[in-house]
């Protein structure tokens, strides 16, 4: 059971549905690797320690961040052990790609085959079969986007207005992905830890635009109270549209861009507009799926000069290790 936090704004895994890392790097050993380079990993040991996050607990009432606590969801990945839902790593593959259970074995399979000779058609078939038991693949850019905005946006009033939680970061989702977080090494097996191409990282940055619009709209749309919170949410959802607006205009051949825009003017940034702000998300939402099925980047050049340059990526990618 997600705790705390209203399903819509975070799909984080079920406890029931974690395998845990480990069992992800029988088979992924550099991105595996890759992973415990990051902060992600190490959260899960100093989170608990940091002073602030005492502050933060104290004032939520929280007494062990590890055990009971609101901070679960989104610091840890959390595992069903036989009778009680036990935290076991920090932010893990399945946070992203979603718990395994289900589809671990079926993803892997080759459909009883090889990679060889198994046929084209079962291998689509493999992977539909995978996506309908819940794996987010990386060519769902949308769902891995809510994913990390559903966290790093901290769409989470209390959290935020009581607790004196950041309210998110300035979170983007190509220099995000492209840095520590970068793990691009199956498909080139562990030869190097390929950055997305720019066809790529232009889908990830509009994505990732309209997903924080998206996710900003929903927040503002359950803000109750005129304090920190609601004001720091319509802040980043103004942000997010004036950004679209320069993406509308600097891609033109995309006309649902503009369409973000309209929906993310189309109702106030006031409290009491709940109603008007998840039509907005939830226009939004659906115009996001389908830019996400019909385009590939491969026209969009004119977001290349908004997009952030490399030396903006947040941390450094890990180069795989022959092994
Ligand atoms: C038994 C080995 C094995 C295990 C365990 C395993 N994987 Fe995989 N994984 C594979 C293979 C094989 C492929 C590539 C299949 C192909 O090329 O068609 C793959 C591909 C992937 C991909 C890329 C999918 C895509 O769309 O191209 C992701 C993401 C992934 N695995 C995540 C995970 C996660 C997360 C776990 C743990 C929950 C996991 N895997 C556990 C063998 C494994
Ligand atoms: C909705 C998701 C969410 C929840 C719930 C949440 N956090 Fe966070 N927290 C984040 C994100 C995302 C960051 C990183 C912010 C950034 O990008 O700089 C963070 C950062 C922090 C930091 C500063 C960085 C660090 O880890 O050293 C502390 C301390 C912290 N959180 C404590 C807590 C505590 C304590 C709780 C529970 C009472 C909690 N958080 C609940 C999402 C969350
Ligand atoms: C913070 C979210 C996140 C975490 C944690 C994460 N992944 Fe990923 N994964 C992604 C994203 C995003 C991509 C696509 C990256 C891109 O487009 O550059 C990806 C891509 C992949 C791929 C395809 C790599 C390739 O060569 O193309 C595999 C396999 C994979 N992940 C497995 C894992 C495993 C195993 C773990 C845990 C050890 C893990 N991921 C942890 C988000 C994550
Ligand atoms: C389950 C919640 C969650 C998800 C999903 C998530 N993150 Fe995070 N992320 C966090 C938290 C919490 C931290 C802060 C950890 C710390 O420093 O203690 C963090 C930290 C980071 C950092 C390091 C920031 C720094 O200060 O250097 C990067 C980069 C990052 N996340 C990128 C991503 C990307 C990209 C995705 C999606 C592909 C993603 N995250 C998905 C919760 C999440």
């Amino acid at each position: 059971m997600i705790i705390g936090l209203s399903s819509d704004l975070l799909a984080a895994s079920e406890p029931v549905e974690t395998v845990g890392p480990n069992a992800c790097a029988e088979c992924h050993k550099q991105e595996a690797e890759a992973w415990k380079g990051t902060h992600h990993f190490s959260t899960f040991k100093d989170m608990p320690r940091n002073a602030e996050a005492k502050k933060i607990a104290a004032k939520m009432g929280v007494k062990r961040v590890k055990t009971e606590s609101l901070c679960l969801n989104c610091h840890f990945t959390v595992q069903q052990k036989s009778n009680k839902a036990e935290p076991i790593a920090g932010i893990s593959c399945e946070s992203c790609h979603s718990g395994g259970r289900d589809w671990i074995k079926v993803h892997s399979s080759y459909s009883g085959k090889t990679a060889t000779t198994e046929t084209k058609s079962e291998e689509a078939e493999r992977w539909k079969l995978s996506v309908s038991k819940g794996m987010i693949r990386p060519s769902s850019i949308y769902l891995l986007a809510r994913n990390c905005y559903g966290c790093h946006v901290v769409p989470q009033e209390n959290l935020v207005n009581k607790g004196g939680h950041k309210a998110g970061s300035t979170f983007e989702l190509v220099s995000w992905s492209q840095g520590e977080v970068r793990h691009n090494t199956w498909y080139n097996k562990g030869k190097e830890n390929t950055a997305a191409n720019a066809a790529r990282k232009r889908m990830l940055y509009l994505v990732g635009l309209g997903v924080e619009l998206e996710t900003g709209l929903r927040a503002v749309g359950n803000s109750t109270a005129r304090q920190r919170y609601a004001f720091e949410m319509a802040r980043r959802v103004d942000t997010a549209r004036k950004k679209l607006s320069a993406a509308a205009k600097a891609a033109p051949d995309v006309p649902e861009i503009a369409k973000l825009v309209e929906f993310a003017y189309s109702a106030s940034l006031s409290l009491n507009n709940t109603g008007a702000l998840k039509g907005a998300a939830d226009g939004v939402s659906k115009l996001l799926v389908s830019i996400s099925q019909k385009y590939d980047g491969s026209t969009m050049a004119g977001l290349d000069s908004l997009m952030p340059a490399p030396e903006k990526f947040k941390g450094t990618a890990r180069k795989p290790v022959a092994q």
